[in-house]
């Protein structure tokens, strides 16, 4: 693994020259646009680890009792309920820049926040979900939040929130501990990391698997280069994975490698 601090410039020329490069991002991307991550110096989890327990157990609790699961989830100030009114910043920008470039083919995001998709990112894989859609387990069908009125559903006491098409409980879109990825975006995920032969990796602890297994995928099954961001070590940089090890904020550095690029091309 290469350390020097101009994988700046390796990492540009290795995109450069990719035929099919994957960036795969976590909370660290969106903590430049205000939302704190999980396990970062001031991430949810690593401030609050009682609210990480709970989280844990919200999967268990909606398969239990759907109505107490919305109950709680209404009611309790879950400092991820809202995450309406955030912009995307410039790491997201540089990723939706690198697509319309045709050097990044798609990214595959843990974040539940929409900014990739604000920022121009097209081709982009929601592997935990989107926190502004409901979702139904026993028919997949997918809708948008505010086709429900949840605060009125809360004070009329007719909550859960039910399928128009199946009549089943419906859930946030958003995937919990211990609830299943939804099988499309598990194989078209391992598809995309297998396909890569460069694959950036932006602002995640690769601590939550299936997800953190999508690098050793692209490793092992296509030989990928790994490049990773982040403003610390993770078991992937200190596992030999990473090929690049780029330590510096997202925002930076993506726009650093994107403008490296460009100047490569002039
Ligand atoms: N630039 C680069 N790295 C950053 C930045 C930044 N501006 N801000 C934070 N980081 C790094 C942190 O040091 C940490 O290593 O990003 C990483 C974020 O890790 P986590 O908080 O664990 O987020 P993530 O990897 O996405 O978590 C995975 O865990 O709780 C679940 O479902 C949740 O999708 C989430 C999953």
């Amino acid at each position: 693994m290469k350390t020097a601090n101009n994988n700046i410039e390796k990492a540009a020329q290795e995109l450069n020259v990719a035929s099919y490069a994957v960036a795969l991002t976590g909370a660290g991307i969106s903590t430049e646009s205000g939302i704190r991550d999980f396990r970062g110096k001031n991430g949810l989890w690593t401030t609050d680890p009682e609210a990480e327990r709970k989280a844990y157990q919200s999967f268990a609790k909606f398969l239990r009792d759907p109505k107490e699961h919305w109950i709680e989830r209404l009611t309790s100030a879950s400092l991820l309920r809202d995450l309406s009114g955030y912009q995307p910043n410039l790491g997201h920008l540089a990723l939706a820049e690198l697509e319309n470039m045709g050097i990044i083919k798609t990214v595959i995001t843990q974040n539940i926040d929409n900014l990739h998709s604000s920022a121009g990112s097209r081709n982009l894989i929601e592997y935990h979900g989107n926190y502004s859609k409901l979702r139904c387990m026993n028919c997949a069908s997918k809708y948008e939040k505010d086709e429900f009125n949840l605060e009125e559903m809360l004070r009329n006491d007719s909550l859960p929130p039910i399928c128009p098409n199946c009549g089943h409980a419906l859930k946030l879109d958003i995937v919990f501990f211990n609830e299943p990825i939804p099988e499309e975006v598990a194989a078209r995920s391992l598809h995309e990391a297998v396909k890569s032969d460069v694959m950036l990796v932006c602002g995640t602890s690769a601590t939550v698997y299936p997800f953190a297994g999508l690098p050793l995928a692209a490793k092992q099954n296509g030989g990928a280069i790994i490049i990773e961001i982040n403003a610390e070590p993770t078991p992937l940089t200190n596992g030999g994975l990473s090929d690049y090890f780029i330590q510096g904020s997202t925002g930076e550095c993506l726009t650093q490698i994107m403008q490296e690029i460009k100047r490569i091309r002039t």
